[in-house]
């Protein structure tokens, strides 16, 4: 049983979404901790009422030391047992110190197809660039920001008519589809690095593991 901590900011919808794969018979992890930056994180009252483990360490408390910010995060991952941490709309930037911390035990979802359009209002500029395509990653956090190896991805049409909203909306859901599944795919001891490409054990069809939001 893999011990999952969880790092939000905010709604925590894609917290919500591991929560309640772990909660599926058999699932073969457990959330013992959400975190957040924010003692406001509306996603904290829901984790709590999940009868999860919740902390709060607000990043104001730290009058921009990043590194101590980050050792108490580290400490209170540690208190709790985590084995694995994963950024699910954690608005704060970590320092390569901390992710030297946790590397290949640490992933983030972004709503993006990365390496395309990292950062923010990912999907204002994807509609701005013209993309056909957007969609998710669930990536190992490196140093640099919305970068490392992917361990899954799903693709999602960016329509005409689409806004922000629209598309933010489109690519949630897969979000929610594909970040279960690369934790199970982790803590079913399945994910291996090699050389920086991540590589599943025993994947069902490539179409299945790249698009499973695809109709
Ligand atoms: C999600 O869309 C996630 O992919 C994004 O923040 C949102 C959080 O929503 N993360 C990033 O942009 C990371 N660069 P949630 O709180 O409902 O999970």
């Amino acid at each position: 049983m893999l011990n999952v901590a969880i790092l939000i900011s905010g709604r925590g919808s894609n917290m919500q979404a591991l929560v309640r794969e772990s909660q599926k018979e058999n699932a073969p992890f457990r959330v013992v901790c959400v975190l957040s930056n924010k003692a406001d994180a509306a996603g904290l009252a829901w984790a709590q009422e999940q009868g999860i483990h919740t902390v709060v360490v607000p990043h104001k408390d730290f009058n921009k030391d990043r590194q101590a910010f980050e050792q108490v995060i580290n400490e209170k991952l540690q208190e709790c047992g985590a084995q694995l941490v994963c950024l699910a709309g954690f608005m704060r930037l970590l320092t390569p110190w901390f992710v030297q911390q946790w590397r290949d035990r640490f992933i983030n979802i972004h709503p993006s197809l990365l390496p395309a359009f990292p950062g923010l209002d990912v999907q204002q500029k994807a509609i701005d660039y013209g993309a056909k395509l957007s969609g998710c990653t669930v990536h190992f956090v490196r140093e640099e920001m919305d970068h490392g190896p992917i361990i899954a991805q799903a693709a999602v049409p960016v329509l005409p008519e689409d806004t922000a909203e629209t598309l933010a909306a489109r690519i949630l859901k897969c979000e929610h589809q594909i970040y279960p599944q690369a934790v199970n795919w982790i803590a079913q001891n399945r994910v291996s690095i090699i050389n920086e490409k991540v590589f599943i054990a025993d994947a069902k069809a490539p179409q299945s593991l790249t698009n499973p939001c695809a109709e």
